[in-house]
């Protein structure tokens, strides 16, 4: 798809690999809306690049009336939503029986599962139905592209990941069916599964954990940045061709068990 002056949701769009998406689409022309919890961060980045592209909405996207309403917030005030880039996402960990053999709280579980992949089809739903509004662009006659966000942790899952595991494979799962699903209305959907990204999460943690993470990649021997996430969605946003898949951004990187 042709970016300049196109429409973008991005979710979780107020930090780490969302925060690079914004700034890429952005670069390329894109006007984008930031569907995100965490105001202090969202409002720094909408100053950064400038109120008139760049708007923030307050939203959980777990929540169906919260999506619903700052999609048509969006659809008012930039005309329609072409971009749907899903970033928001939170970790977890626990395992299924802690040390004194108690059973993980299945709220734990559900919550992880609702804001990572309940969340992610519910604001790919919305996004779609907005979509199939566009009139068709360029040869193809494409309405839209949906980007989702995994982990490898979908194909490698850790001790411990259960939940989050759970939540990205089932990401990596509906690429597929949902690329099927859109497919006679010209929205391609695709999903990234990032390794270990330098984001300020993964920068926070011990630093020998970051080293025994980092030595686990093949090449190159460094964590990703959230920039080459950024270049990533537009370049899948931009290529007609890619439909349907999941691509590892990971250097490489298989995790094996601990
Ligand atoms: N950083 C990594 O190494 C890595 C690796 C693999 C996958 N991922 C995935 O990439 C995505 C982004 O990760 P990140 O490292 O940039 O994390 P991050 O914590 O920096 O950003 C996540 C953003 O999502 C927002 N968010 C959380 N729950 C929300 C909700 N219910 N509704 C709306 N917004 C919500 C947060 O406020 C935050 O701004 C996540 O889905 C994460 O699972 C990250």
């Amino acid at each position: 798809m042709e970016l300049q002056n196109k429409v973008a949701v991005v979710t979780g769009g107020a930090s780490g690999l969302g925060r690079a998406a914004c700034d890429q689409l952005a670069a390329a022309g894109v006007k984008v809306a930031i569907f995100d919890l965490n105001e202090e961060l969202a409002q720094e980045a909408v100053q950064a690049l400038g109120p008139d592209k760049v708007r923030y909405q307050r939203v959980d996207v777990s929540d169906e009336q919260s999506v619903a309403t700052a999609i048509a917030d969006t659809v008012d005030v930039f005309g329609a939503i072409h971009l749907c880039v899903n970033c928001a996402g939170i970790g977890s960990a626990g395992k299924v029986l802690n040390r004194d053999n108690e059973p993980l709280p299945l709220a734990a579980f559900e919550k992880t599962l609702a804001v990572n992949l309940t969340g992610t089809f519910n604001v790919a739903r919305l996004a779609a139905a907005q979509m199939a509004k566009n009139p068709p662009q360029g040869e193809a006659g494409e309405r839209g592209v949906i980007i989702n966000t995994a982990s490898i942790a979908a194909y490698e899952g850790q001790m411990g990941q259960c939940a989050y595991a759970a939540s990205k494979g089932g990401i990596v799962g509906l690429t597929l069916p949902m690329a099927r699903d859109l497919a006679t209305l010209g929205i391609r959907v695709n999903t990234i599964a990032p390794g270990i990204m330098g984001t300020p999460l993964m920068r926070a943690a011990p630093q020998q954990v970051q080293d025994n993470l980092v030595a686990a990649i093949q090449f190159p021997k460094r964590m990703g940045l959230p920039a080459e996430f950024g270049s990533l969605v537009v370049h899948i946003a931009s290529n007609t061709y890619l439909n349907g898949e999941t691509l590892r951004l990971d250097g490489g990187i298989r995790m094996q068990a601990r």
